[in-house]
């Protein structure tokens, strides 16, 4: 088999029946992605986003077309299969973070572990904590945390098993866009760090701290290139109020990306 890269998606579709009408979610949709991208994928309201991220996350299955992720043709597997994969390769980021409540930072991030049966999840889960800025809060219950805060331990928690990629819907939809520019750094600082990133946003501002952006409009990919900022702007990059080392840390580097040789000029980004 031919190396396809991260993942090839081939004239997907993706059709819902409601009723006697039937809604085609996704129309034909081609993708290439390769390990190490940081992609936004973005749109209007219904315009098919939700259902492709999900496709992408082997949540759900397209109605027609290829999907392969590293090699794996995933299109027409079978729920158990699907979760395998899931649980191997894909971590999630949600709108509402969807952390257990009652439970800590520490032991929310460890749960994807609990299903792999891996060992030394504590350690694990420290890490990926330590990853996202909160080594110092892992004690601390959702309701303990903020808002931003909270998003970071669903980052951690995505990033527990090492997955292949990290997929994210609307994550900064319930941030305010001071938070949400964090929560962006830190996707960029983890993409830096080799991490494969995937969001959508229907918000222009966010979807430009992404490197390469793929627009949809009713269920199919009408534009997808590079973004036309490459972030963060040095002069841009927001201060996190207080401990959180990745957000803050290369703020200073001008030198900001090794691709940094787009429109950067004039033009401001607003992704702090
Ligand atoms: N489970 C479902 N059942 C029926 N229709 C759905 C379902 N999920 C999505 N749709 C429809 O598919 C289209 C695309 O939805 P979605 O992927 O959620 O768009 P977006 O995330 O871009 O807002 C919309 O018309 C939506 O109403
Ligand atoms: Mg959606």
């Amino acid at each position: 088999m031919g190396n396809r890269g991260l993942i090839q998606m081939s004239d997907v579709h993706k059709a819902y029946r409601m009723g006697r009408t039937r809604i085609h979610a996704l129309a034909g949709v081609d993708l290439e992605l390769e390990s190490g991208e940081m992609v936004a994928i973005m749109g209007p309201s219904g315009a098919g986003k939700s259902t492709m991220l999900n496709i992408v996350g082997c949540l759900d299955r397209p109605t027609s077309g290829e999907y392969w992720l590293e090699n794996e043709a995933v299109a027409r597997m079978g729920n158990d299969q699907l979760a395998r994969i899931r649980g191997r390769k894909i971590g999630f980021v949600f709108q509402t973070f969807s952390l257990l409540p009652r439970t800590n930072a520490l032991h929310n991030a460890m749960l994807p572990l609990l299903y792999t049966g891996t060992r030394g999840r504590r350690k694990l889960a420290e890490k990926a904590l330590e990853r996202v800025g909160m080594a110092d809060r892992m004690d601390h219950k959702p309701n303990e945390l903020s808002a931003g805060e909270q998003q970071r331990v669903a980052v951690a928690r995505a990033l527990v098993t090492e997955p292949a990629i990290l997929l994210a819907d609307e994550p900064t939809g319930n941030l305010d866009s001071k938070t949400g520019a964090e929560i962006m750094r830190l996707f960029w600082d983890l993409n830096q760090e080799g991490v494969t990133v995937v969001l959508v946003t229907h918000d222009d501002e966010i979807g430009e701290c992404a490197r390469r952006i793929v627009r949809m409009r009713d269920g199919r990919i009408v534009d997808d290139g590079p973004a036309p900022h490459i972030y963060p702007m040095a002069d841009q990059v927001a201060e996190p109020d207080g401990g959180s080392e990745v957000a803050g840390e290369t703020a200073d580097s001008g030198s900001a990306s090794p691709r940094s040789n787009a429109s950067s000029t004039g033009e401001k980004s607003s992704c702090s």
